[in-house]
């Protein structure tokens, strides 16, 4: 079954892109912390259903690429779609050699990286906008589609959302459902600024 691999599977964006795989009716496998993490995520979407979870450390070097190797001896399900915030180096050899033309890999940014909002969040955008246009321009000629989502509202997760009056990843899944479904968005900076941008999807091609 297709399936997506999710790093930062509990968080909030991870659990939005749990809900729109689901819907999208693609399996998940999910990095998670650990069995903690695991009964969280659980707890997020409200099922254990359709998903695979796999422990690892995402801030070290051999976690994700461990769990590709798990992947490579088939000792977990393998994968066609990734949606991270990171983890490109240690995933993107694996969809080239398994060249499926359905492939996709997703990368969340926060616009806060141009508008200074969140100090600490902000500082990081930078790479991962440099790294999205690389990685759009490096993909225009393999089997992987890749696009960022230039994310410019606060998503939460869980019950936070309503008490917090954000959006809910449950709202936000749309989006990675639209781009799921649209094999013509790619290589493309997905703006979702307003909540109009979930009705109507919002891109630039980066590759023109
Ligand atoms: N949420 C937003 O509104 C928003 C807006 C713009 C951009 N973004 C961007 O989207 C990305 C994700 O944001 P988020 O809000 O989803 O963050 P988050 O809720 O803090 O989620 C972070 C995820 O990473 C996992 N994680 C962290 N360190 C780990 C480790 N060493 N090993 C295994 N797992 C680890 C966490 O697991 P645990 O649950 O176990 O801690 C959690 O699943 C960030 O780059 C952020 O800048 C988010």
């Amino acid at each position: 079954m297709p399936t997506v691999l999710i790093v930062g599977a509990t968080g909030n964006i991870g659990t939005s892109a749990i809900y729109a795989a689901l819907r999208s009716k693609l399996h998940v496998l999910a990095i998670v912390r650990n069995q903690a993490s695991a009964e969280k995520l659980f707890g997020n979407v409200g099922t254990r259903e359709g998903i695979t979870t796999v422990e690892a450390d995402i801030m070290s070097d051999r976690g994700v690429k461990d769990v590709v190797e798990k992947v490579r001896k088939g000792e977990l399900p393998a994968f066609q779609h990734v949606y991270s915030a990171d983890a490109y180096q240690a995933t993107i050899p694996y969809l080239l050699e398994q060249n499926d033309p359905t492939s996709t890999w997703t990368l969340c940014t926060g616009a806060s990286g141009d508008n200074g909002s969140r100090p600490a969040a902000s500082m990081t955008q930078g790479a991962l906008y440099s790294l999205a246009n690389v990685a759009c321009i490096d993909n225009a000629d393999t089997n992987i589609r890749f696009n960022e989502v230039y994310l410019g509202l606060f998503v939460m997760a869980g019950t936070a959302a309503e008490q917090y009056g954000v959006m809910k990843a449950s709202e936000f899944a749309i989006i990675y459902e639209k781009i799921l479904a649209r094999p013509d968005i790619i290589g493309c900076r997905v703006k979702v600024c307003q909540p109009e941008d979930l009705t109507e999807l919002r891109f630039t091609k980066k590759l023109e």
